[in-house]
């Protein structure tokens, strides 16, 4: 093919066309985005959000549509017909959010058979029943910003693809997370449980996690092993834990993946035992910022043959470097001629 007519191809593989659709509720901003070659692929995005109370649902939307918003329209509990409209069936994604959702019914949400992303944040539920996903393929669930005190994360058990789901319940009133579901597999690779009232950390046996948030909790001490299922885990984020006194040794046994951990802002954590890191043989990135310890254990770096970065009180950060000097004197196992070095001194490594 000619150069020209390869570029001009391409070019109108890239290019996207937009413009609006005819049969749009008043109210509502409906767009569609054309992809590809003839336009051969397209979205429909339908923004109905902040119509007001007393809308009467299902709001009509064009055939096709993807994308819905139907934020900030006073929704209350979700009956059975409210998403039940033609053109509901073909959505990808959908934002529910900011509409004082107290319950979900079980067949509310059961005609969306392609849904993907889910945004149920800042609504008023307080549980779920345990179906009431069944079908959906979701990928991304958001139920931050809720009433939740207790939630059973098998609720995702129901699903219907094997894909991974990311599952975002931060800023609720969690006291309890659990996972029954006893053969199960539930696929949930990414967990967000960050502002809650959790005062250890949660046994999320059995999912296969990548990453996991449990920052602002009420946690005071994490226990030997307190996180031993989670060998997939790659990120792990357990700051701004006003009450963080203790981390016993082996707290972290088992974190096989883990790359990064972030302890900032843990001020009420003055000391950690080098024996804390054991295990963890993957960790490039330690973060101790505005947390109470303010020297390192000697032989930490025994325990952490793939640390690249620890930062430390308000301002000292240390990195790995190769060492200049002729002799081989090493700190534990970091790779022959390399140190760890600190922009200040008098950091005990
Ligand atoms: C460490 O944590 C602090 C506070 O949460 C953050 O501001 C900083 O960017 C983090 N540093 C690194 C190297 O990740």
């Amino acid at each position: 093919m000619p150069l020209g007519l390869l570029m001009l191809g391409l070019s109108l593989l890239a290019a996207v066309q937009t413009s609006t659709v005819k049969n749009c509720h008043p109210g509502c901003h409906c767009e569609v985005e054309s992809f590809g070659l003839f336009d051969s692929f397209s979205l429909t995005r339908v923004d109905c959000s902040g119509l007001g109370p007393g809308v009467s649902m299902p709001i009509p939307i064009p055939l096709d549509t993807t994308h819905l918003d139907l934020s900030a329209n006073a929704m209350g509990p979700l009956s059975d017909t409210m998403l039940a409209g033609p053109g509901y069936t073909t959505l990808v994604s959908l934002d529910l959010s900011s509409n004082y959702i107290t319950e979900i019914n079980h067949n509310a949400l059961s005609k969306l058979r392609y849904l993907d992303t889910l945004d149920l944040s800042h609504n008023q539920l307080v549980s779920l029943h345990l179906n009431c996903f069944s079908g959906l393929p979701l990928a991304e669930v958001d139920l931050s910003h809720n009433g939740f005190q207790e939630f059973d994360l098998d609720v995702f058990a129901a699903k219907v693809n094997g894909e991974p789901v990311s599952v975002d319940l931060s800023h609720n009133r969690l006291s309890s997370v659990t996972t029954t579901s006893r053969g199960k597999v539930l696929h949930i690779q990414t967990l967000n449980l960050a502002g809650n009232q959790l005062s250890s950390v949660p046994s999320l046996a059995g999912l296969p996690l990548r990453y996991l948030n449990l920052d602002s909790n009420l946690i005071a001490e994490i226990e030997e092993g307190a996180f031993a299922p989670l060998k997939d885990l790659v990120y792990l984020s357990i700051s701004g834990l006003g009450r963080l006194q203790q981390i016993k040794s082996n707290g972290f046994k088992g974190l096989q993946s883990l790359q990064v951990l972030d302890l900032s802002n843990n001020p009420k954590l003055v000391s950690i035992s080098p024996a804390v890191f054991s295990g963890l043989d993957s960790l490039q990135e330690l973060n101790l910022t505005g947390s109470g310890v303010t020297a390192l254990p000697t032989n930490m770096l025994t325990h952490l043959p793939s640390i690249k970065s620890i930062t430390l009180g308000r301002s000292i950060h240390c990195w790995r470097t190769k060492k200049q000097a002729q002799f081989h004197r090493q700190m534990g196992p970091v790779q022959h001629d390399e140190v760890l070095n600190c922009n200040v001194e008098g950091v005990v490594l």
